[in-house]
């Protein structure tokens, strides 16, 4: 009763829930949760950069009679702490239950009573491994595993002394049978998991994506290829049609040589399209040009993305601004929409291939690229005044994170508002604490102080959404 009166007053407006609106409505941040910079995982290891990927698992959401909902939030980190240098940190995914009590009120919260909107509890870890056993690493590949037994050339750290498939974990989508897929940075390959996270499937993306040095292909996160995907900007989007038949992978910017990694022309990333009903087969590709900013024209790299229609995408692009930056000031962090609705289709084209779609980061003139809408913006001062949170300002428990990377959505299962849906995102707080864990060895973040991992839920019409898809 009190969430629908605040809804109506505060959210609502001029009430334009009587008629149905086709376009996508943000009604504002409903509830804040994290979890402690310091706490650990079941291995022993720091509990750190888990909002790379976030993931509901099916059919946990569940609404209780007192306006509560409860579910369980799958998580998957990247590559562990690793300002130093990478290090060997085994890929995972941790299954992290919630209680959510959204909060509709427009009186600002204290960060204290924030917190209790989201409550976040730690369940257990399910680690990554090869066929036979092997663990994964996340050191970085400076070599290259032969293809073999059906899997394509695979990214590894050494052939003799460590031939052990690297991942720096970014996507993740689960699958309803308790297999998942996860995508990654060093490929960029998308790797498919047994529920037990036992290696399943390797996809391999066309040439264009693949990093090649010299000639050579290169996984090395290190180096600048010559071309494909740019270092640390891999397969940051995964998300999966309803049916689980279609997959979608997206480059967190462009590839070297559609612009590179000046921040200038990198704009022009790229979708791929994946039919994984049986063997994965490429289906489709299209050009999505990201946000840049307002001041000097940089690209908005984007972290995640989120499957509405099989049109429509949300696509979550930042700035690194925020905890865990050396700058407090944010000038964008969104969650977006992309349509591809009236884009070309590239895939099996020469842009597979060496051809540049967007040479210096200028589209090729016979491409039409997706459009792209700003949505949900996470530095709303006055929604995350709500939350007792801020933008900008002093580096305490309160600022918000720079780095956010997962985005995940559920059903309100309001019978008033049925194309309503609870936006959950999550925070990579890259493993910065003053008492870390990792691969056995105690450290201390070089950044200087403990960074929350911090989740964010909002309320959102998605009138395109087929009513139903979404549980
Ligand atoms: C609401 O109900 C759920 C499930 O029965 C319970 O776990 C939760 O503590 C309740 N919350 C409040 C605020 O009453
Ligand atoms: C990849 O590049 C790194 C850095 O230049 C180099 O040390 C390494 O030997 C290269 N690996 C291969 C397989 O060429
Ligand atoms: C891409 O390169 C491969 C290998 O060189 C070649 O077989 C294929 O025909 C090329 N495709 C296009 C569309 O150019």
């Amino acid at each position: 009763m009190l969430a629908t009166v605040g809804l109506s007053i505060l959210l609502f407006g001029s009430s334009p829930a009587l008629s149905r609106s086709t376009d996508p409505v943000n009604k504002g941040l409903v509830a804040f949760g994290y979890i402690p910079a310091n706490a650990r995982d079941s291995t022993g290891d720091t509990l750190g950069g888990i909002g790379s990927a976030i993931a509901l698992k099916a059919g946990s959401f569940a609404k209780a009679k007192n306006g509560t909902f409860k579910g369980t939030l799958v998580v998957q980190p990247d590559r562990g702490y690793n300002v130093d240098e990478t290090v060997d940190y085994q890929g995972r995914q941790h299954y992290v239950n919630f209680v959510l009590k959204p909060y509709y009120g427009s009186a600002p919260l204290s960060f204290a009573d924030a917190a209790k909107t989201l409550q976040l509890l730690y369940k257990k870890t399910i680690l990554y491994k090869e066929r036979k056993g092997k663990a994964t690493t996340g050191l970085d590949p400076v070599s290259v595993r032969p293809a073999s037994g059906g899997d394509p050339i695979l990214p590894i750290p050494n052939v003799k002394t460590k031939n052990q498939v690297s991942l720096d974990c970014e996507g993740l989508v689960l699958n309803r049978d308790g297999s998942f897929w996860v995508s990654d940075e060093y490929g960029p390959y998308i790797y498919h998991f047994s529920e037990k996270g036992s290696l399943v499937d390797v996809i391999q993306p066309p040439p264009a994506a693949i990093p090649r040095i010299g000639g050579a292909v290169n996984f090395t996160s290190e180096v600048d290829p010559d071309s494909g995907r740019a270092p640390n900007q891999g397969f940051e989007g995964l998300t999966v049609s309803p049916d689980g038949h279609k997959l979608y992978a997206m480059l967190q910017s462009s590839t070297m040589q559609d612009g590179g990694t000046d921040d200038t022309t990198s704009r022009h990333t790229r979708l791929f399209v994946y039919d994984v009903k049986r063997v994965p087969k490429l289906i489709g590709e299209y050009v999505v040009p990201l946000p840049q900013t307002a001041k000097k024209q940089k690209t908005l790299a984007q972290s995640d993305i989120h499957y509405l229609d099989g049109h429509k995408f949300l696509v979550l692009s930042r700035d690194g601004h925020g905890n865990g930056d050396d700058e407090s000031q944010s000038d964008y962090k969104s969650v977006d929409i992309f349509d591809i609705s009236g884009a070309t289709d590239i895939h099996g084209t020469q842009y597979d291939n060496s051809t540049a779609v967007s040479p210096g980061g200028v589209l090729a003139a016979n491409v039409v690229p997706a459009t792209y809408t700003p949505f949900v913006s996470l530095i709303d001062s006055s929604q995350l005044g709500r939350m007792g949170l801020h933008n900008g300002g002093d580096f305490d428990q309160q600022l918000i994170a720079g780095k956010w990377e997962g985005t995940a959505l559920a059903s309100c299962q309001d019978p008033k508002y049925p194309d309503d849906y609870f936006l959950f995102v999550g925070a990579d707080n890259d493993f910065n604490t003053l008492d870390g864990t990792m691969v056995g060895q105690p450290y201390s973040t070089s950044y200087g102080k403990d960074v929350d991992n911090q989740f964010l839920v909002y309320r959102v019409t998605l009138p395109m959404v087929p009513r139903g898809s979404i549980h």
